[in-house]
């Protein structure tokens, strides 16, 4: 049986990103609550073991314009709309700048934030003509602060976080929402190989779960868990200097 109402039922879901981790636990949750819901990331196998014959299930890669282009008109002719976009497809390395690896950190770039700039240009144009939608996407507290190992990642994390506030901004008049999720460590493939502590790491249905409630209470910025939103909001304020001195200190202490 599937539970009504939130807000969810009825409406139309586009997830991008939704193969693993944090997307396919939304998915889950999201059609769970009556919505249609569209996927797409690039492994179709994992695409279909999220969807169960419940969802449309849309492959296509970021990177690729032209794909993101189609994969846009196909999600509108099996669930419509969508009334909802999220941004969950992402990338993360761990970087070395003392080895600057230009390929590396090229590649952040091309997922997280020339990956997003393809999905805007495929569902902006759309949304503004309708004179409504909303975009849901997954940033990350790793783009408050420069942090050593996250110079890449972080680029673009912080990237994505000003560009949502400036089409917040800009998109208001047409009636399009922007909502900025960014979330502290979650346990998915992503962190899966990481070898440093990752203080107050959720698991991904928590992490869903915090976003579901996020925007039935129509946050702008949804932040979690708790203890990470206040360490990093607090880090944000903090002077360059001091910041510098301790993600120095930070950073010496994980060098090997
Ligand atoms: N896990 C954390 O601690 C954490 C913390 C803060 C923010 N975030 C952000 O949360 C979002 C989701 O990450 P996650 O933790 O759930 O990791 P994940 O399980 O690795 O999910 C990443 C998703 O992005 C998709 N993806 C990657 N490259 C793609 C491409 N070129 N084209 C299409 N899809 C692509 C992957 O699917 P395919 O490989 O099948 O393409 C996968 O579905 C990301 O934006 C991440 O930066 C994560």
């Amino acid at each position: 049986m599937r539970a009504r109402p939130d807000g969810f039922a009825g409406r139309s879901f586009w997830i991008v990103g939704a193969s693993s981790g944090i997307g396919a636990a939304l998915a889950r949750e999201f059609s769970r609550r009556g919505a249609e819901v569209a996927i797409s990331a690039r492994r179709v196998d994992d695409l279909l073991d999220v969807a169960r014959d419940e969802m449309a299930v849309v492959p296509c890669d970021v990177t690729d314009r032209t794909a993101v282009l189609a994969a846009a008109g196909e999600v509108g002719a099996s669930v419509g709309g969508p009334d909802v976009v999220v941004w969950s497809a992402g990338y993360w390395d761990r970087f070395d700048a003392a080895a600057w690896d230009a390929d590396a950190f090229a590649r952040h770039v091309e997922v997280n934030l020339l990956g997003l700039n393809n999905l805007l240009a495929a569902v902006l144009p759309g949304m503004v003509r309708a004179r409504g939608g909303h975009l849901v996407a997954i940033a990350s507290v790793a783009g408050y602060r420069g942090l050593a190992g996250a110079e890449a990642y972080g680029a673009t994390k912080a990237a994505q976080l000003n560009l949502l506030e400036g089409l917040r901004a800009a998109l208001r008049r047409y009636g399009v929402r922007v909502t900025t999720v960014s979330p502290g460590f979650v346990r998915t493939p992503m962190t899966r190989d990481n070898d440093f502590p990752m203080p107050f790491i959720v698991e991904p249905e928590e992490a869903a779960l915090a976003i579901v409630e996020g925007l039935r209470r129509r946050r702008t910025e949804i932040v979690f868990p708790l203890p990470m939103a206040i360490l990093m909001k607090t880090a944000r304020v903090l002077p360059v200097r001091a910041w510098a001195a301790l993600s120095g200190r930070a950073a010496g202490r994980g060098a090997r």
